[in-house]
């Protein structure tokens, strides 16, 4: 257990040009959820972080109102002009004043990080009985990143930023991952003696490790096993690697947990879905949000499931189906093309193809529910106009439209009498070629 208090400062306030977007690049999502999120959610779930600054600056109200709205423990501090990473890190020094603890600083841009990584290297910090302690990273192609300085003893005692390095500087394959581990209250004096005289004019979180060095504190790094955590996203090309990242990641982890996946290569899941063992996931299934889904369900191919799915054991999710916050019980078919938004789904309920609930009212823009009861089945092309509920053993006869509940075990039939017109089409036919003779 760490006897230390800590905090995190997440650095947000750029703009990422590179991106081309009007979204602040920290917004940008990977399964609907904001890089932004991700790097938050690390810092939480170390569960030592109790409470975040998160630096904001281009497009600061936006950045705030996700930061509201997904995180009470995070602070949103605004960071106006962006003088450099070592102004925004000093924006967040006047919360910290009376502060005795660890400050762990992060790039906001990092959505691969994990709490496990940050764990272990904040142990590693406690156990050098360090002041500062910067994660760092070996890369084949270091270029545009900063570099590691060690002496002629190996000893390390700065970071370089690309544009300020020496030729031979240039070869230095150790770089800053931009992941930091402070003692606050022997470093936070750095923050007052920054310099902006660089190639970029601007103020280097980097120089604290020069400012810690000359103060004699002790100053260590901490070299990343995996290179994808610190993977930072300066563009949609690197968004999408991201996305890739995570999703093997996932998969990787549901396979070891006995799901079978047919193709991780066309299956997205989301890292917030678990999926009980022996569930077989067909090709092309895209699964978004927090969901649960039970043992032996077989999903797919093609299907959609976008948030807030409870899935039971032994359910069949077929083909061009999308489910949106909805809990299925066990042994339940949706098999072929429906919709199930914001509905209950018994036990044994069977869906025919093409069923949809219709959930929303777009004038009203309220979303409503549909229970359908264990043993229940709706005939293929029904609409069920939510509010509405299916009582057990209830039956939708194909192609009906319904708007009012249906009781135990009666048939709702909606469709008007079929009709059979005799020879209607040697009518036709004779009409046509009649016109010619
Ligand atoms: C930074 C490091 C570099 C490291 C790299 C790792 C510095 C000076 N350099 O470079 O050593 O190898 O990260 O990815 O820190 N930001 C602000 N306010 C500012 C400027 C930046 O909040 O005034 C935020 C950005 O939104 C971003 C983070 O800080 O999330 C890093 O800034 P960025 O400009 O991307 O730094 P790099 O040039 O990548
Ligand atoms: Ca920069």
């Amino acid at each position: 257990m760490l006897n230390k208090k800590v905090k995190s400062i997440i650095l947000a306030a750029g703009k990422g040009t590179r991106m081309k977007s009007d979204l602040p690049k920290v917004l940008h999502s990977i399964f609907n959820k904001p890089i932004l999120g991700y790097i938050i959610d690390a810092a939480n779930n170390t569960g030592f972080v109790d409470e975040s600054f998160v630096i904001v600056g281009h497009e600061a109200e936006k950045v705030k109102e996700f930061v509201s709205g997904y995180c009470s423990s995070a602070k949103c501090v605004l960071q106006s002009p962006q003088l450099g990473t070592g102004d925004a890190v000093n924006k967040a020094a006047p919360y910290l004043k009376d502060f005795d603890g660890y400050v762990i600083i992060l790039n906001g841009d990092i959505p691969l990080i994990t709490a496990e990584t940050l764990k272990k290297f904040v142990a590693a910090h406690t156990e050098a009985n360090a002041d500062l302690t910067a994660m760092s990273a070996i890369f084949d192609n270091p270029f545009g990143l900063g570099r590691i300085a060690r002496d002629k003893d190996g000893k390390f005692i700065a970071i370089v930023e690309e544009k300020d390095t020496t030729e031979e500087q240039k070869a230095i394959k150790e770089i800053n991952a931009g992941v930091y581990c402070l003692n606050w209250r022997t470093v936070a004096p750095a923050f007052n003696n920054l310099q902006n005289n660089n190639a970029q004019g601007e103020y280097y979180l980097t120089d604290i490790v020069k400012w810690a060095v000359e103060n004699k504190l002790n100053v260590q790094s901490y070299i990343l096993e995996n290179n994808e955590e610190i993977f930072g996203i300066n563009s949609k090309i690197q968004l999408a690697e991201a996305a890739k990242f995570l999703n093997k990641r996932t998969v990787v982890r549901l396979m070891e947990e006995g799901v079978q996946i047919v193709d991780p290569d066309t299956t997205f899941i989301s890292p917030e879905t678990t999926i009980g063992s022996d569930t077989l996931i067909l090709p092309n299934v895209y699964i978004t949000g927090k969901n649960i889904i039970g043992k032996h369900c077989k999903i797919g191919p093609f299907a959609h499931i976008r948030d807030g799915a409870q899935i039971g054991n032994n359910v069949r999710i077929g083909n061009f189906v999308e489910i949106k916050k909805s809990v299925i019980k066990d042994n339940t078919n949706v098999s072929h093309l429906s919709y199930i938004g914001d509905s209950e789904l018994g036990s044994k309920v069977n869906i025919g193809a093409g069923t949809i609930t219709a959930n929303y009212n777009p004038i009203s823009k309220v979303k409503s529910k549909t229970i359908i009861k264990d043993g229940a089945n709706t005939g293929s092309n029904s609409v069920l106009v939510a509010p509405v509920t299916i009582n057990e053993m209830a039956s939708v006869a194909a192609g009906s439209i319904i708007t009012k509940d249906v009781e135990a075990y009666s048939l709702a039939i909606t469709r008007s009498p079929m009709k059979v017109i005799s020879d209607w089409v040697r009518l036709q036919i004779k009409k046509l070629s009649g016109g010619n003779k």
